[in-house]
């Protein structure tokens, strides 16, 4: 596994053409990658093959935004990590706080995902974060602590194939970004927590997600601990999705 990743997180949205449009146009913008640094990008499910086939050649992988927690059974509309490694992703979110506010999941739940994803050889992209009434109580740090123990319960500490997603509930979608300040306290915070579990999920990627951007994506990868971005709306736009990925090729160079 790589140490730096950018990841886009396309939510409820795309078709064929759109699709089409947006690889080949981010194949125009990056007609090859930094091998110092990865890109995954996350469709809505029914269209990974077709993203596949895009992508093929490009060294940009594939990932699914939500997987179920069990492997097969009566579990009407749910996909198994098997399931989608059969299918070529290789990056699979879990516990974005989408999923976490409209449906309902919690961090017991995110980590069983998250050992549904590793069981099945894949990398698993834990989101957490907080609230923006949890950061004014003052209780960031408590809520990701909870967030991370609930997982490293399930999954255990010896197991370096993990990305850490930190998105403040609060920046997410909605154009402000958490400031530099607040991120790199965070990422500090979150790698000295990884420090302490094990040496091996010690050097875990901690990603940055929530409101990033082309304009601000140099500054916040610059930021010690920052190993990179989850994108949301700017990872629909090739041109701005590419220069966050030249942002952090930047910062490893
Ligand atoms: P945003 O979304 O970049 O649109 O804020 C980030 C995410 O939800 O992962």
């Amino acid at each position: 596994m790589l140490k730096k990743y950018v990841m886009g997180n396309w939510k409820l949205q795309g078709n064929l053409a759109d699709n089409k449009a947006l690889i080949e146009g981010l194949r125009a913008e990056l007609p090859t990658l930094d091998a110092r640094v990865g890109m995954a990008v996350c469709p809505v499910a029914p269209y990974i093959p077709q993203v596949k086939e895009l992508t093929a050649g490009s060294g940009i992988s594939v990932g699914a935004q939500d997987v179920s927690e069990f492997a097969k059974g009566a579990y009407t509309g749910e996909m198994a990590a098997g399931m989608l490694k059969d299918v070529g992703v290789e990056f699979v979110l879990v516990g974005h706080s989408e999923r976490r506010t409209y449906h309902g999941e919690n961090s017991a739940q995110i980590a069983r995902k998250a050992q549904a994803v590793i069981g099945a050889g894949l990398v698993p992209v834990v989101c957490i974060g907080e609230s923006l009434d949890e950061r004014n109580a003052g209780q960031t740090k408590a809520v990701l602590t909870e967030q991370l123990d609930a997982l490293f319960a399930v999954v255990g500490t010896d197991n370096g194939n993990i990305v850490i997603a930190y998105e403040p509930r609060w920046a997410i979608g909605t154009g402000v970004s958490a400031t530099t300040e607040q991120i790199a306290d965070v990422h500090t915070f979150l790698r000295d927590y990884l420090t302490k579990r094990s040496a091996a999920v010690a050097g875990l990627p901690i990603l940055y997600g929530g409101s990033m951007n082309g304009a601000n994506a140099a500054s916040i990868a610059a930021l010690p601990n920052v190993d990179g971005g989850l994108i949301g709306s700017a990872a629909l736009k090739p041109a701005e999705f590419a220069a966050i990925y030249k942002a952090l090729v930047a910062s490893v160079a």
